[in-house]
């Protein structure tokens, strides 16, 4: 396993839609070792998700975990680690949250991103099988924010005013949750 060096906003491959895999290619010892390195690198940078194109790998693929013994994310539940091939999403509730999101491909900012709060996900797992999951609230913002990844937008895009932009520190001292007593929530992939 390594640590994979991850790409910044800037960085065209971001920006690239990814390639779908085959069930076969999932298979493959190539894959297979990409996937753990992405799990490794998710690790190393305590992310609770990171999709290949913030590798440099412009593919449909990613991995989410988190858990709830998380210091950073102490309320929102547990996800054990999942691993997302040519993911297909669907919207099942359109009503709108507020999550503030960070992104290790986008270091030292947080945004406020509406995004609707009930999806299902169609994909492939790590073994290239069928698997479907419906995924709401915190959950479904974090796959929402993955699978953007994976078309090639990040989350700034989506930032829908653009005063709710701001560097962590000043986020952490005048804009989040605590500070504001709002009941937006906070994600950093
Ligand atoms: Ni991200």
């Amino acid at each position: 396993m390594a640590i994979r060096k991850i790409a910044r906003m800037g960085h065209p491959v971001l920006r690239q839609v990814g390639r779908e895999l085959t069930p076969k290619e999932i298979k493959s010892p190539e894959i297979q070792r990409l996937i753990e390195d992405m799990i490794e690198t998710m690790h190393e940078y305590s992310g609770i998700g990171i999709a290949a194109p913030q590798v440099h790998e412009s593919i449909q693929l990613a991995v989410i975990e988190f858990d709830e013994d998380s210091d950073r994310y102490p309320d929102m539940g547990d996800q054990e680690l999942m691993v997302i091939c040519n993911p297909k999403i669907t919207v099942l509730d359109e009503t709108e949250q507020s999550f503030w999101e960070g992104c290790l491909s986008v270091p030292d900012l947080r945004g406020l991103v509406p995004r609707p709060r009930k999806v299902q996900i169609d994909y492939l797992d790590e073994t290239g099988s069928p698997k479907q999951i419906i995924a709401e609230d915190f959950l479904a913002t974090v796959f929402q924010h993955e699978l953007d990844h994976l078309a090639g937008k990040l989350f700034v895009d989506r930032i829908r005013d653009i005063t709710k932009l701001s560097f962590i520190e000043e986020y952490q001292r005048y804009l989040s949750p605590a500070q504001t007593d709002s009941d937006e929530g906070e994600l950093e992939d």
